[in-house]
């Protein structure tokens, strides 16, 4: 498939995990990829190679999101990129989990640092990319599904509630221009954000015991169903949130 051949995406927090896999697929689809990442230049690379070796074309950007001035960094760095290009696809995936910041221990660090890059720079970076999204382009917010199951987490929970919000919002706004704006909520899926997977023998069972396709859900799952809003396939659907995660919770399977 080449069904995004001439078309740059912008996929953030692209080094590892989800944000990896949509790189990867979006360049297998056609795209050029601006893989963002905020410290880890190494994984990023990697990716970068992994995209290249695939005959794909990706390029890197650091910012960290987590201070206020990482906007203006990421977009210094795609500016030159594009030079003049538009931004087809915006990918809004980089996130954190602390999982310390609970009801009872969060601190307002903590606090500040997971709205920080979880909801404040998705909303930023989507509005300084509005100058040069094209009529007709794509936006995905990597949201999850704990803003509909609780977890003890809940000050992540509320920064990927305010992403959905920014969704539905962001959607009406924009569909004059016909740019459709859409959130893809995974569930538990395996990545660094949930080393605990590998820790006992049971977690891994435990979240298959309660998924209806009975097992982890995996980067390339997501993946594709990006891969799907970023294409004309998808241009009647905005404003919704796709939960994307094997039948999670659907309710007793005995
Ligand atoms: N894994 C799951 O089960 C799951 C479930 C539901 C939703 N999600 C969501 O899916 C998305 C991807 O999650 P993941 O599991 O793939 O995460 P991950 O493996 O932990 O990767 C996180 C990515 O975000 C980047 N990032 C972290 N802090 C940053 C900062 N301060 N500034 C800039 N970039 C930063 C990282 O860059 P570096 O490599 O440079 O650190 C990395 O590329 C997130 O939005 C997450 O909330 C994940």
């Amino acid at each position: 498939m080449s069904n995004l051949t001439g078309k740059t995406a912008l996929v953030t927090g692209a080094s590892r995990g989800i944000g990896r896999a949509i790189a990867q697929r979006l360049a297998s689809d056609g795209a050029r990829v601006a893989i963002h990442y905020g410290s880890n230049e190494s994984a990023a690379r990697e990716t970068i190679e992994a995209i290249q070796a695939a005959g794909g074309a990706a390029f890197p950007v650091r910012a960290d999101l987590a201070v206020a001035s990482g906007v203006d960094t990421l977009f210094d760095t795609l500016t030159a990129h594009l030079d003049g290009a538009p931004l087809d696809i915006l990918v809004n995936n980089a996130a954190i989990m602390t999982y310390e910041a609970t009801l009872d221990e969060a601190t307002p660090e903590q606090f500040e640092r997971l709205f920080a890059i979880n909801a404040r720079a998705p909303f930023f970076i989507l509005q300084r990319a509005l100058p040069v999204l094209p009529d007709g382009g794509r936006v995905v917010n990597i949201s999850s599904g704990v803003t509909w199951f609780a977890i003890p987490q809940t000050v992540y929970a509320m920064t990927k509630g305010a992403l959905n919000a920014m969704t539905r919002s962001a959607a009406n706004t924009l569909g004059a221009r016909g740019i459709t704006v859409n959130t893809v909520s995974p569930g538990i899926t395996d990545t660094e954000m949930n080393a605990w997977l590998h820790e006992t023998d049971e977690a891994s069972s435990g979240i298959a015991a309660i998924t209806a396709l009975d097992r982890v859900g995996r980067s390339p799952d997501i993946a594709d169903v990006v891969a799907f809003l970023a294409s004309d396939d998808a241009r009647w659907v905005t404003g919704q949130t796709l939960e994307v995660n094997g039948g999670l919770y659907l309710g007793p399977r005995t």
